[in-house]
């Protein structure tokens, strides 16, 4: 079992930073969370996607993709590739929007996942790493609740410096121990973090920063666009006393990350200035909007307000399955914009060239 490797290698070696842990948690080949279980972002699963909630979203990214390609003027190689594509919820309508014969790749860690991928794409289009892919290509990067469950590191304010809270285990299970900071996480705190009272913590994302210097670096000409839940670090001032890192477990928050290793979904809100600031140092001119903002400049309140209307007709022609059928398309379409909610999601468009 996950939980007894990890506890045997803590008491021959010590104590583990949080982001070993995490990553053991997530992504360990027999006992992740990610890697070993079932297809996680479902009506049944832990959490519902905005792909999930409304095809819409996909469609929306479609014609984003399109965009982008247009402006390149339409080069002959043009790629689309969704990493954590999930069930392929978000492909399945993005792709009614692209030409013929679009190059469409899914990178998933989930061997579920991409059984579920490659159904809709095919074998040779579904891969388990960026690196399958190409190492240059045009086109554009989707990451739609990627990045909140990459490692984090955990420090705390102490001082005018840091300290880390590394993973140990004792006769009571896992717990929190104080560590001297890594000089790699003290430098993202100095540089990313902002203002943090003393006992603040800050979930370090090196590893996001990590992923997003990789995607722009195959990115020739285009776009990689990331959609969390996070915010800026002036956003995240107000969440540093607790802290933002939690777990999802059947739609509702879950136990401490601590318990049940491999069981749950741990994640916390992404930091978007420390993403800006890796896209911007890797040459991309960047946008950083609201999920809404996002949807609405690709039309989506136009699509809402046709959708109400033909509601209406349906109505007024009595047709009760049809109008019903056009009203939970709407509804669904407007949770996506919900400014409480999922409207409030991030997104970070990084453009090349
Ligand atoms: C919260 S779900 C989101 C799925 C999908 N993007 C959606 O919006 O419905 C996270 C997905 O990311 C996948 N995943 C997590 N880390 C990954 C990584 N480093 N590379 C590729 N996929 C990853 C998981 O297997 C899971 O399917």
């Amino acid at each position: 079992m996950l939980s007894t490797r990890l506890a045997s290698r803590i008491a021959a070696d010590g104590p583990i930073p949080f982001d070993e842990f995490m990553a053991a948690c997530l992504y360990d080949e027999a006992g992740g969370y990610f890697t070993a279980g079932p297809l996680r972002s479902v009506a049944a699963g832990d959490f519902l996607t905005s792909p999930e909630v409304s095809p819409w979203f996909g469609t929306m990214l479609g014609r984003f993709a399109l965009g982008v390609r247009r402006r390149l003027g339409r080069p002959g190689r043009f790629r689309v590739v969704e990493v954590a594509a999930g069930s392929g919820s978000l492909l399945r309508s993005l792709r009614r929007e692209l030409p013929e014969g679009a190059q469409i790749d899914a990178i998933e860690t989930s061997a579920a996942a991409r059984r579920a991928l490659r159904g809709l794409l095919g074998d040779d289009r579904v891969h388990s790493r960026m690196d399958d892919l190409p190492p240059r290509f045009d086109g554009v990067v989707i990451a739609n609740e990627l990045m909140d469950n990459l490692p984090v590191a955990v420090a705390v304010r102490a001082g005018s410096g840091w300290e880390e809270r590394w993973v140990g285990h004792d006769a009571d299970g896992f717990h929190l121990v104080a560590a001297p900071c890594r000089p790699a996480v003290a430098r993202w705190c100095d540089r990313h973090a902002g203002v943090v009272p003393d006992d603040g913590i800050v979930e370090v994302q090196l590893a996001a920063g990590e992923w997003l210097r990789a995607a722009l670096g195959r990115l020739g000409r285009g776009a990689v666009v990331v959609i969390d839940y996070g915010g800026t670090a002036e956003e995240l001032a107000g969440r540093r006393a607790e802290g933002t890192l939690r777990t999802y477990r059947g739609h509702h928050l879950g136990p401490d990350p601590l318990l049940e290793p491999g069981a749950n979904d741990i994640t916390v809100d992404v930091d978007f200035g420390a993403l800006v600031a890796v896209a911007e140092d890797a040459g991309a001119v960047t946008e950083l909007t609201t999920q809404a903002a996002f949807l609405e400049d690709l039309g989506l309140r136009d699509e809402i307000e046709r959708l109400r209307r033909r509601e209406r007709e349906l109505a007024a022609s009595g047709e009760t399955m049809g109008r019903l059928q056009v009203r939970s398309e709407a509804t669904d379409a407007e949770t996506l914009l919900h400014p409480r909610g999922l409207g409030d999601f991030r997104v970070l468009v990084a453009r090349k060239g």
